[in-house]
């Protein structure tokens, strides 16, 4: 939800003439933006509060050279570590089936065993990036199959998945020449590092469609430490984790996050993903910018895509996309 995926050549179009050689990606959800910095030479630091969106970042982003080998991938799907049987209990017949949970809790058990932290957060990358795949529409805000419409997807088995998922995520992993890292914080934490440029891509608040990552995807987050570092709500039918609060969920705290934000990085380039769905709309956005940054530029960018679930069924929004760069 939120990717810019499908925006990178308009993002690229937009920074490759600025001049930054290091970068944050505030907000980097699917990793997507700082990687496209990378790819540019740049160095990368990446902060999400989420842990699933973290790894992600660290196994593409930070991680310079570690794969995972094929004896690794044998060792996450057939090894048969003592596991909590966790998933099986807490998730049964919600999600997938008994086999299915089982593997799951087999492979995170398995997948302590990997040597090092970037092989681990590769082989949990692809075991979330292979859950997504198995659940129709890739969200779980409902129990049960309802949405199967029969896809390939959803008949693969969670070991191909795993397969194919690792297969992906090794082959994105090089060397930029640049100490990359990848964090996952709170983004109020942060003091201005000296970053030559900070994107900043938060939840869109928008009235049309809620923004809320961790009830979208609580199963994926709790995976990544096996559910450790959070709690699950055991009066949800979905078992889904306590919200993980940011200001950006209300209109009420969003316009002063968004001013914080920009008081704490006014030494950087500040470029701000932002859609015309969402407030606070393009012209309090650019006012807003203008109490921190001398020059404020607004790029435009028309666009079609997936804004969320209102009663289970996806939404397509055509939307302006703006990216909104400040410079000194
Ligand atoms: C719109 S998404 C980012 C999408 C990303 N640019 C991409 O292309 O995939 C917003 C992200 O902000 C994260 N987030 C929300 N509030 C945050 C906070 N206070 N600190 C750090 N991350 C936060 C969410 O977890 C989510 O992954």
């Amino acid at each position: 939800m939120g990717s810019k995926q499908k925006l990178l050549d308009f993002i690229y179009d937009n920074v490759k003439g600025l001049e930054a050689e290091s970068v944050l990606d505030a907000f980097s959800g699917s990793g997507c933006v700082g990687y496209l910095f990378k790819t540019m030479g740049k160095q990368v630091h990446t902060n999400d509060m989420l842990k699933s969106c973290y790894i992600t970042s660290k196994a593409t982003i930070e991680n310079k050279r570690e794969k995972l080998s094929q004896q690794d991938i044998d060792l996450v799907i057939n090894n048969k570590t003592n596991n909590d049987g966790f998933i099986s209990r807490t998730f049964k017949g919600l999600y997938f089936n008994d086999k299915e949970n089982k593997f799951l809790d087999q492979a995170y058990a398995n997948i302590q065993l990997l040597n090092g932290s970037n092989k681990k957060a590769i082989a949990l990358a692809a075991l979330s990036r292979a859950c997504l795949k198995k659940r129709p529409r890739g969200i779980f805000t409902y129990t049960g199959m309802r949405y199967n419409d029969g896809r390939k997807d959803l008949k693969l088995s969670f070991t191909e998945h795993f397969i194919q998922s690792a297969t992906i995520i090794n082959n994105c992993v090089f060397d930029n020449g640049r100490d990359n890292k990848s964090f996952n914080k709170d983004i109020f934490s942060f003091t201005n590092n000296g970053y030559d440029l900070v994107y900043i891509d938060p939840p869109y608040y928008s009235k049309y469609s809620d923004n809320d990552y961790s009830r979208r995807y609580h199963f994926i987050e709790g995976l990544m430490t096996n559910w450790s570092h959070v709690k699950v709500n055991d009066n949800t039918k979905t078992k889904k984790i306590f919200k993980i609060r940011t200001p950006f969920d209300s209109l009420d705290t969003t316009y002063s996050a968004f001013d914080k934000l920009f008081e704490t990085f006014k030494r950087s380039i500040i470029i701000v993903s932002y859609s015309s769905n969402s407030l606070p709309n393009q012209e309090e956005m650019v006012q807003m910018m203008k109490k921190h940054k001398r020059k404020v530029e607004v790029a435009e960018f028309n666009h079609k895509y997936s804004s969320g679930t209102q009663n289970g069924r996806v939404i397509h929004s055509k939307v302006k996309e703006y990216l909104f760069i400040g410079k000194n």
